[in-house]
């Protein structure tokens, strides 16, 4: 497939088949992240893989009445959580070495988007939510003090394929040479 038929024909996925996600296929989605940039190579990402019903749906029950992914967590048969190593991305010797700080949400992005393509090169589905008690999914997966949770995904075919919504034009966000507004 051409890179921008997979960008554009990617989509968040709320409903998925029950059928199980093949190991080798969450090797491959894994294996993307891995090859993901990151500030200075740090690679930040933490990920833990929850294929347990029980693990699932404490982890949905962390999402809002109204988002609209709650579902898809559980009809889902993996979720994936994404995490961060905290001052890592964006330091240098222990210092900040620029305004922005920590670095770790932009590195997970990147990491998150090769994961989200990577799956749907393979048929996978998956979307991103946000919108959770993150820190009620840290203490559901006792991750360290020195780790963000940042995101999670379900992770599974798709059951209908997602509608996608209308996108800005190139135009209205690129400038060149000065910013134009
Ligand atoms: C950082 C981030 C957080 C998101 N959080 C949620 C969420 O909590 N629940 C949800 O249903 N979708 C969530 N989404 C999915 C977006 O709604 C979706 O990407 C957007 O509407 C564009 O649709 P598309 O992914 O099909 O192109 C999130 C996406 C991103 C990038």
């Amino acid at each position: 497939m051409d890179i921008l038929e997979i960008i554009k024909g990617r989509r968040s996925i709320r409903k998925y088949k029950s059928d199980p996600v093949p190991e080798e296929a969450l090797r491959t989605v894994l294996e993307a992240v891995r090859w993901s940039p990151s500030w200075a190579n740090t690679q930040c990402w933490e990920i833990v893989v929850v294929k347990d019903p029980k693990v699932k749906s404490e982890l949905a029950e962390t999402l809002p009445k109204g988002n609209p992914a709650v579902s898809s967590m559980m009809n889902a048969p993996v979720v994936l959580v994404l995490c961060g190593i905290k001052g890592l991305s964006g330091y240098y010797k222990g210092q900040a070495s620029t305004e922005k700080g920590d670095w770790l949400m932009f590195d997970l992005g990147m990491a998150t988007q090769n994961l989200c393509l990577a799956a749907h090169g393979l048929g996978l589905g998956t979307v991103v939510i946000g919108m959770f008690d993150h820190r009620k999914v840290a203490e559901i997966l006792k991750t360290p003090q020195n780790l963000e949770v940042m995101a999670m995904t379900p992770l599974g075919y798709p059951a209908t394929p997602g509608r996608a919504p209308k996108r800005k034009e190139v135009t209205s966000f690129v400038s060149y040479e000065r910013f134009r507004r």
